[in-house]
């Protein structure tokens, strides 16, 4: 015997509920089954549930695909090398060219600087050292008070790596060569990579063999040199060799926290520069796009003897005498020199700081060819200053200064200098003392 049963569509929606069979009377089954209710309901609501999702798939091609579109910034080529233009240079010494570390987002210290520097922003030309982004709590705050004082900026690895990620996002090709880190037999570099700041703990692009995972500490000398700070201008009595400036001695003990096992070395993540791609206006995006690697200044602010100034985000290689010829990964990331010949950035920390090799060399070329850094990037060294280098990273973001150098014209034909800073907050959400979350 064979049952014949209506295909499954046929029932009702509530044959599997045995209140809904219960309550059947068999009076009510009918040869013609007038339209149910319950049926039409359902109906309705496949209706409901396709228009509902129909209107988001309309949204997206009519208006946020095209919206992304056309609002994406077309980015530009990197500029390597930009000149800053002579007649921005301040002409008496009523105004100042005033030099700023790496800020990390946290504006509210970024504002204090300016403040405690007397910042007169119709006079005063800000240079901002790369990595004003990313880390701290507020990078748009930053971007926005950089572009109202029409600061002139260096790229950093920050920048660099939010470019990057912008250009993937919109399908643009990000048409340099710039690295997101020191690499294995290049000139710049030879080992896996480690790239960022002071920190190792942070963003940025990488992952460092285990090698460099075991502890380390440098520079265990104590050098506590400690500055009168907290807005007083530091004398400008810093000069030749004076090692001794660094503000801290840090404990260069990597983070155990950041090894992962699966990779051999440290990852990196990049979460900040998603976070500011999605916030940031194409005018920010543009201000960011339009920051040089290397800014130039043909201009003796550091006397004769220290020749012109390149101001970059991490350093330069010694041995390599044309600006334009510099390797783009060594200017976002150097900070050490290998053995034998200090001729290969390390992507760890192995090796003699750069800026040793920098200054020794200067002195053996005529002072017509020596040239002063002016870079951040390195806080674990913290405030480096010596004759033909200047380090300005300071480590706000974890709590230390924010720095500036202000330069300045002597009325003698000559330029003077110093340097001032502010105590920041800790930003650093895993360490002691931490007071604000990120946006
Ligand atoms: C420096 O050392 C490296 C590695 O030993 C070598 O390949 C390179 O030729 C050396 N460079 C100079 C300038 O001696
Ligand atoms: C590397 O640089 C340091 C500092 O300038 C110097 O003392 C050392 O002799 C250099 N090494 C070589 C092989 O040139």
């Amino acid at each position: 015997m064979t049952v014949s049963v209506a295909p499954a569509s046929q029932y009702p929606a509530y044959r599997d509920d045995p209140d809904a069979l219960q309550s059947d009377s068999p009076l009510a089954i009918d040869d013609k089954p007038s339209p149910s209710p319950r049926r039409f309901n359902k109906k309705n609501l496949l209706l409901l549930v396709a228009i509902a999702a129909l209107i988001p798939v309309l949204y997206f091609f009519l208006f946020w695909a095209p919206s992304r579109k056309s609002t994406a910034y077309q980015l530009t080529p990197t500029v390597k090398v930009a000149d800053y233009p002579t007649e921005l240079l301040p002409a008496s010494s009523e105004g100042r060219l005033i030099f700023i570390g790496d800020i990390h987002g946290c504006n509210v210290e970024f504002a204090q600087l300016l403040e405690t520097v007397g910042f007169e922003p119709t006079q005063d030309k800000l240079i901002l050292l790369g990595d004003f982004i990313s880390k701290g709590p507020d990078s748009i705050a930053v971007l926005e008070m950089a572009m109202k004082y029409d600061a002139a900026c260096i790229r950093g690895n920050h920048e660099n790596t939010l470019l990057r990620r912008y250009a993937k996002k919109h399908g643009q090709k990000f048409d340099n060569d710039v690295r997101d880190r020191l690499e294995d037999g290049t000139k710049s570099g030879d080992l896996e990579h480690f790239d960022d700041d002071d920190d190792d703990d942070g963003e940025g692009a990488t992952t460092v063999v285990g090698q460099s995972a075991k502890k380390t500490k440098r520079k265990a000398g104590g050098r506590h040199a400690v500055h009168p700070h907290g807005g007083q201008k530091h004398a400008s009595a810093h000069t030749e060799d004076d090692d001794d400036c660094m503000l801290h001695e840090m404990d260069d003990t990597l983070e155990s926290g950041d090894f992962d096992p699966s990779t051999g070395g440290f990852v990196h993540v990049m979460a900040d520069e998603k976070k500011i791609i999605k916030k940031a206006s194409p005018e920010q995006i543009e201000y960011i796009d339009s920051c040089p690697l290397i800014l130039h200044i043909p201009e003796q602010i550091f006397g004769p003897d220290g020749g012109d100034v390149a101001a970059v985000h991490a350093g330069l290689m010694w041995d390599v005498p044309t600006l334009a010829d510099q390797d783009p990964a060594v200017l976002l990331y150097i900070r050490t020199l290998l053995p034998p010949n200090n001729s290969t950035a390390s992507p760890s920390r192995d090796g003699i700081l750069w800026k040793e090799v920098w200054n020794d060399y200067q002195e053996t070329l005529p002072p017509s060819q020596r040239r002063t850094v002016v870079y951040g990037h390195d806080a674990k060294t913290g405030l480096a200053i010596k004759k033909y280098s200047k380090g300005l990273d300071s480590r706000c973001y974890k709590g230390d200064y924010l720095t500036a150098m202000v330069a300045k014209r002597d009325g003698l034909g000559g330029w003077k200098h110093g340097f001032y800073s502010v105590k920041c907050q800790v930003h650093d959400p895993k360490l002691p003392g931490y007071v604000d979350g990120k946006f």
